[in-house]
């Protein structure tokens, strides 16, 4: 089933009385990214995977976004859908996402998932690669941008293993409105780091990370668990930064094992 919150297109799936799970996925994809885990966990969770603002079928605007303007957005999909004590789970700008929300509100949820993510901000040299991304689509046009980042998303292998599903996902990216991606761009290189906030997340939350994710690498993402008590942290064989698409068996069994043990 699908909604309409706050000019947000939300995607509903398995029973609303039962545990909610909120999908926030990465950049320049849609929901669909989370399909796979959605489809092993309907039976005994209410998924919510909504579409970012911007991207997808979600309303696009002027494209002037900021992280905090995207947490409003996910607090405004689970006050739409009155969700008590949501499971986040979000994968790397959807990471950035789920981080600054706990930052603001942590007790609105019950447990955290993130995937290929990281807690600081860019560097001068992330930002000045951000403003070169938006100058190739603003002058190549977005398909050129999308064909030339999503490629650093997968290993290698899963691009030739996964040919068909690979394809789709950049022909799907490339039909993104221009507007809505460089505002992702704009809001990724003016947040600011969560790191300082790690310590103190206090709810059950499990960190997943491809074996040769490239972007937000396994080091990176076992020194940000280290950092949260209790956090479980699992490496993903056979994936880069897009593990829940390129091992979403293991990535699903991690999620179940998980949220059966600390979530009631
Ligand atoms: C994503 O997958 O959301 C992006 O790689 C995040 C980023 O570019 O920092």
């Amino acid at each position: 089933m699908k909604r309409v919150i706050n000019s947000l297109s939300v995607n509903l799936y398995g029973h609303p009385e039962k545990q909610a799970i909120v999908f926030v996925h990465g950049f320049p994809y849609d929901h669909t990214m989370w399909m796979n885990q959605i489809n092993a966990l309907k039976e005994d969770y209410f998924c919510v995977a909504y579409d970012i603002r911007g991207l997808g079928e979600s309303y696009v605007g002027d494209g002037q976004y900021t992280m905090e303007a995207y947490v409003m957005d996910l607090f405004s999909v689970i006050e739409g859908l009155n969700l008590k004590k949501p499971i986040v789970c979000g994968l790397s700008m959807g990471g950035y996402i789920t981080l600054r929300a706990l930052e603001i509100s942590q007790d609105v949820f019950s447990a955290a998932i993130l995937c290929d993510t990281r807690a600081e901000a860019d560097g001068d040299k992330g930002k000045l690669g951000r403003a070169q991304k938006i100058n190739q689509i603003n002058v190549e046009g977005l398909r050129a941008f999308v064909e030339s980042f999503v490629p650093t998303c997968f290993a290698e292998k899963s691009k030739e293993d996964l040919k068909e599903l690979y394809n789709e996902i950049i022909n799907r990216s490339s039909g993104n409105d221009p507007i809505g991606v460089k505002g992702a761009l704009f809001a990724m290189l003016s947040r600011t780091s969560t790191k300082r906030f790690l310590k103190d997340i206090s709810i059950p939350t499990l960190i997943l990370v491809g074996e040769k994710d490239g972007l937000t690498p396994p080091n990176v993402m076992k020194k940000m668990a280290e950092k949260i008590k209790g956090a479980k942290f699992k490496v993903v064989p056979k994936a880069g930064h897009m593990s829940p698409i390129e091992n979403p068996s293991f990535v699903n069994e991690a999620i179940k094992g998980f949220l059966k043990k600390k979530v009631k």
